[in-house]
């Protein structure tokens, strides 16, 4: 009996392992977006270094910011984010996928809150303003974007100069990018590095739009 527990238990960890490895290498060839009925993957004990409020906390969130969630996917760090910086404040949920933001405008009803802004758009698309933002979150989406220059670069010009932008991977995320994939999209589009957190199985790296020359 306990034998045959163990061999199924085994057999479970062992078709969840291939479907990762498979995912992983679909995802090298094409860039895909985690769909919406897999919103919750981090929202468990395989996220737990990169819970909300550690990212909140690294990316600096303060009462009355102007925070973008880029990527939000299911608005897990959204609505957290937007409780801390209160109704002075407000964070705007971007999502390429309707169903993402479904779910966040679901969950923000249900939270009683009502200064997040929902905004339906690809990173790179260049639907952002110019200037506006303290803070952006970007946690483990880079890797599903196939322009990430472009979308690197649509955040750039949306920060404030002085704002910054915070990077999140997580390395069982079959879309991983390395510290060094960031820093060269970083040095690409102007952005200079303020902080690193975590090691490099999860980390977060902060990048900060430089201030303009007097
Ligand atoms: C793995 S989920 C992460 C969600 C959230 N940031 C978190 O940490 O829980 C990645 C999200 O990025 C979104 N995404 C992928 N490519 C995008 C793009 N080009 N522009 C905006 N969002 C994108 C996907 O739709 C998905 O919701």
């Amino acid at each position: 009996m306990q034998k045959k527990l163990f061999r199924s238990i085994l057999l479970g960890f062992g078709l969840l392992g291939s479907v990762a490895i498979a995912w992983r290498f679909v995802a090298r060839l094409r860039p895909l977006p985690t769909p919406p009925w897999l919103s919750g993957l981090w929202e468990n004990p395989l996220g737990k270094s990169i819970r909300a409020e550690i990212l909140i906390q690294r990316a600096g969130l303060k009462p009355g910011m102007r925070v973008l969630d880029a990527g939000c996917g299911a608005g897990r760090i959204t609505i957290p984010a937007a409780l801390v910086v209160g109704d002075e404040g407000e964070v705007i949920a971007l999502d390429l996928q309707p169903g993402m933001l479904d779910i966040v405008m679901a969950r923000a009803k249900a939270a009683g809150i009502s200064n997040v802004r929902f905004m339906l758009s690809g990173l790179g698309e260049e639907m952002l303003p110019s200037n506006r933002f303290d803070r952006a979150i970007m946690s483990t989406v880079l890797g599903e974007i196939p322009d990430q220059v472009a979308a690197m670069k649509e955040i750039a010009y949306s920060l404030k100069p002085g704002g910054i932008v915070s990077v999140t991977e997580l390395i069982v995320d079959p879309h991983y990018q390395s510290i060094k994939t960031i820093r060269l999209l970083a040095k690409k589009v102007g952005l200079v590095e303020t902080a690193v957190f975590g090691n490099n199985f999860s980390y977060t790296i902060n990048l900060r739009k430089p201030l303009p020359q007097a």
